[in-house]
């Protein structure tokens, strides 16, 4: 297929802001459940690169708190956590410096007096260093423990002191339907304020998904086309190759729909179609949200499917079905692929049809977003061609690579030369993001990070937002809780889903875009 690649000149690179004003005050990071992958893995790679431009405060602190009775051992492990997720080389010479920052705290979740030592520990960090009262607490636990945490940190003045900026960081899950999200909302704000309250979406940091707002209000070409007028449907599609990589127990009360759909992919879909705010502040951002969110109809049952991988072959490796994954039930009725139709009832969406799809073990790794938008309403070229390589004339379509790939492509009609007939084949226009701004080694924690450490909360959900996308949700959960499914396993690994998921998209003549992932 034709492609024309896009470029930026050097003279646009040194437009990007670094941020020089954005270094957030002296502070203390507690994670709480920083025993766990998410800690290794995420936060403290992303922490690093921080540290590697410059965008921490001189004066800071990170203490890990878990049950585990560690010592500096902890620091080695950060360490080496940083080195082989962060991409980082160990000679790097702020490494020492940054893991010298790190300490360790032993506690038990539910122990009250404990909390009051971790207190005494950290005012003496801050006055060995100089730091003073601020801290953000970031709780990277199990769900089960938020609660519990939180009441504390209340109980012992930790979350609202008399001086000093203190915020909460909360990883999803958040809630497990509309009834637990509440109540964990309502505990929560017992405590803290909404304005000290950051629920993060990773997907939220990620750049590309960053990128939907500037691409649609920041360029002026987009907008007036950007509805029901000349969008014919929009799929959105988070297809993992991965399995359940040992997390079988979390995984077999999540499933698809609550582990992705129900947060990072609404997260997509309100970036996409949501109106413009009148800033890029938190409230503006964050009411235009909820607001798409909220101008969606119940979804029926048969507007939602679910699906199991079985066995298979997933990049040329064989892989077991999901109910032999280790501590899965072998009767599982745990979906790994989700898929459903939308409407959005506001008079830019009326009657666009939104499909949206996550699944594990699918055939290719790629989050993206297609928009495809009406055929002109006269073809005047023939729509069956009878030479050339191509033999439909195709609506246009524009695809946003979320990962991998990152980058944005346009998919239009062009003659083919040399033809004797007005042959049209589809080329591509094509940003890449890689190949524009060079490779980027951070994993979307790193933007999230600074911005809670900044108390800014405009890429962060609000109480309200979480609750909308719930409520959406929850039915579908309950009718399939209701209801073991009947069929699974459904698809095979390595392929895209079950064949329901196809008919779906039947009954409105669409049909799932296969081909992504790739530079169109
Ligand atoms: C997490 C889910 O929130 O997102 C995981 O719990 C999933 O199951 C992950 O694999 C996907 O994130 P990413 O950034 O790899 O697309």
């Amino acid at each position: 297929m034709a492609t024309m690649q896009m470029s930026v000149r050097p003279e646009d690179l040194s437009q990007i802001p670094h941020g020089g004003e954005r270094i957030p005050g002296p502070g203390i990071m507690v994670i709480f459940g920083a025993s766990g992958d998410l800690t290794k893995r995420k936060l403290l790679p992303a922490l690093f690169h921080l540290e590697q431009v410059g965008l921490l405060p001189k004066q800071f602190a990170i203490v890990g708190v878990a049950r585990r009775p560690l010592g500096d051992e902890f620091a080695a492990d950060m360490r080496a956590g940083i080195v082989e997720f962060g991409d980082v080389d160990t000679s790097d010479p702020k490494l020492d410096h940054f893991v010298g920052q790190i300490s360790y705290f032993p506690l038990r979740f539910d122990d009250p007096a404990g909390y009051a030592s971790l207190n005494v520990e950290l005012d003496r960090i801050a006055t060995e260093k100089g730091i003073g009262p601020d801290r953000l607490f970031y709780l990277a636990t199990a769900p089960e423990y938020f609660a519990s945490i939180i009441e504390n940190l209340g109980a012992q003045n930790m979350a609202q002191p008399e001086h000093g900026r203190v915020g909460v960081v909360i990883e999803k899950p958040f809630g497990h339907d509309l009834d637990s999200a509440r109540e964990l909302n309502h505990q929560v704000n017992a405590v803290f304020n909404e304005d000290q309250v950051f629920r993060i979406d990773h997907y939220l940091g990620k750049e590309t998904v960053q990128n939907i707002l500037v691409f649609r209000f920041a360029n002026g070409i987009f907008e007036p086309i950007w509805n029901r007028n000349y969008i014919d449907h929009v799929q959105i599609t988070a297809a993992e190759t991965l399995g359940v990589e040992g997390r079988g127990p979390f995984y077999e009360k999540a499933g698809a729909l609550r582990d992705v759909v129900q947060n990072h992919v609404m997260e997509l879909l309100s970036f996409v179609t949501m109106e413009p705010p009148s800033s890029f502040e938190a409230e503006s951002v964050r009411r235009e949200k909820v607001k798409v969110w909220r101008a969606i109809p119940s979804v029926p049952i048969l507007n939602a499917v679910r699906g199991q991988y079985g066995p298979g072959v997933v990049e040329g490796q064989k892989v077991v079905g999901y109910r032999d994954e280790e501590r899965v039930n072998p009767e599982s009725g745990t979906e790994t692929y989700a898929a459903v139709r939308l409407q959005i009832e506001n008079w830019r969406w009326a009657g666009v049809p939104f499909y949206l799809r996550a699944g594990k073990r699918m055939k290719k790794r790629a989050t993206e977003i297609t928009i495809q938008f009406k055929q002109p309403p006269l073809l005047i070229f023939n729509r069956l061609q009878t030479s050339g390589p191509c033999h439909e004339i195709e609506p246009n379509l524009l695809t946003i690579r979320i990962q991998p790939n990152e980058g944005i492509a346009l998919r239009f009609g062009a003659k083919v030369p040399t033809t004797p007939e007005m042959a049209v084949c589809p080329v591509n226009m094509d940003f890449d993001y890689a190949a524009a701004f060079g490779k980027s080694s951070a994993n979307g924690y790193e933007r999230l990070l600074l911005d809670a450490m900044l108390g800014d909360q405009t890429l962060f959900s609000h109480r309200d937002g979480v609750e909308t996308t719930w409520a959406l949700y929850t039915p579908i959960l309950e009718a399939w809780a209701a209801k073991n499914p009947e069929v699974f396993p459904n698809y095979f690994a390595g392929t895209w889903g079950p064949e329901c998921s196809d008919r779906l998209l039947e009954r409105g003549r669409h049909v799932w875009r296969n081909n992504l992932g790739g530079k169109a």
